[in-house]
């Protein structure tokens, strides 16, 4: 995987309208490179353009929902008609999440996980393939999850799109190796967001953890790095290092955890 340095590229990036997309966006600006923004709420990413107005790079956005694939072809042919079909970084970062047992949760709510996080930024990169092919030091990079690693209770059909992220872009690595694009998974630990609040099912107000603006600066330097992925956070690192190493004392530890936390809901 090579290094590069991350001015004047050509980026996309999605879920810019807030968290860490929105500061990997800011960033990236700041740093002189030109963003192409994707999101549904245009009002935020029309702020975050007059918040950029006067940086070294560029901001232009497309409203969207990721999960359309008109909206997807839309941003193929944007890049083709604005940048001659070059790309040098796509950022697949828009997510939802759902935090409620997988027997209290339904087919739709599965299904949405899924096409936001998995199928959506899948979709993207399908048609990214043509423009990244054009750029001298192509890079995808995919923001995923600690819990792509490791499992956790209430929280099963994340966790499976964010394993099928991780799975993904592992293989896809090796595969595009062969073509100097490379793939680097950013998986983070809990980060101040509006992540909690937005989430499918299970919305809750998260006041701990990473900011966005720290999670966005060590994606970016991952990016320039060439890194084939990082984890953000020691307590991430200590509970995937658990996972592979001590799984089953893991599940029990994570089994006692969540008993407790059954219980002290029923009291409440
Ligand atoms: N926060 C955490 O603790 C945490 C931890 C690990 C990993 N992550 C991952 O980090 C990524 C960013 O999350 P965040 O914490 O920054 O959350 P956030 O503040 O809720 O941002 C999510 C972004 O995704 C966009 N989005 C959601 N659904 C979309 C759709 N259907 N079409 C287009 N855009 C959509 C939202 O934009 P609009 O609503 O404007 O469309 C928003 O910009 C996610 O993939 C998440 O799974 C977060």
């Amino acid at each position: 995987m090579g290094s590069r340095k991350l001015s004047g590229q050509r980026v996309v990036v999605t879920g810019a309208s807030s968290g860490i997309g929105r500061a990997m966006a800011s960033q990236l600006v700041q740093g002189g490179n030109h963003v192409l923004a994707l999101a549904r709420r245009e009002e935020r990413l029309l702020e975050l353009q007059s918040e950029l107005a006067e940086a070294d790079g560029s901001l232009l956005y497309l409203t969207g929902d990721v999960t359309s694939e008109e909206y997807r072809q839309s941003v193929s042919d944007w890049i083709e008609e604005h940048w001659n079909g070059v790309l040098d970084v796509l950022v697949n970062n828009a997510g939802v999440g759902s935090i409620r047992p997988f027997a209290e949760s339904d087919e739709a709510t599965l299904r949405k996980v899924m096409e936001v996080n998995f199928f959506a930024a899948l979709g993207l990169i399908r048609l990214s393939l043509q423009h990244l092919r054009c750029s001298r030091s192509p890079v995808i990079c995919n923001v995923a999850s600690v819990l792509g690693h490791t499992a956790m209770p209430a929280k099963s059909e994340y966790c499976a799109s964010k394993f099928a992220m991780h799975g993904f872009s592992d293989a896809l690595r090796i595969e595009l190796a062969l073509e100097g694009i490379d793939v680097v998974l950013v998986s983070p630990s809990t980060t101040r967001s509006e992540f909690f609040a937005s989430v499918i099912s299970g919305a809750s107000k998260q006041t701990k953890g990473m900011s966005a603006d720290k999670v966005a600066s060590h994606a970016l330097k991952a990016i320039e790095k060439g890194k084939r992925e990082v984890l953000l956070s020691w307590a991430g690192r200590c509970l995937v290092i658990a996972d592979r190493f001590m799984p089953a004392m893991l599940s029990r530890l994570l089994l006692r955890w969540y008993r407790h936390r059954l219980i002290s809901e029923s009291e409440d």
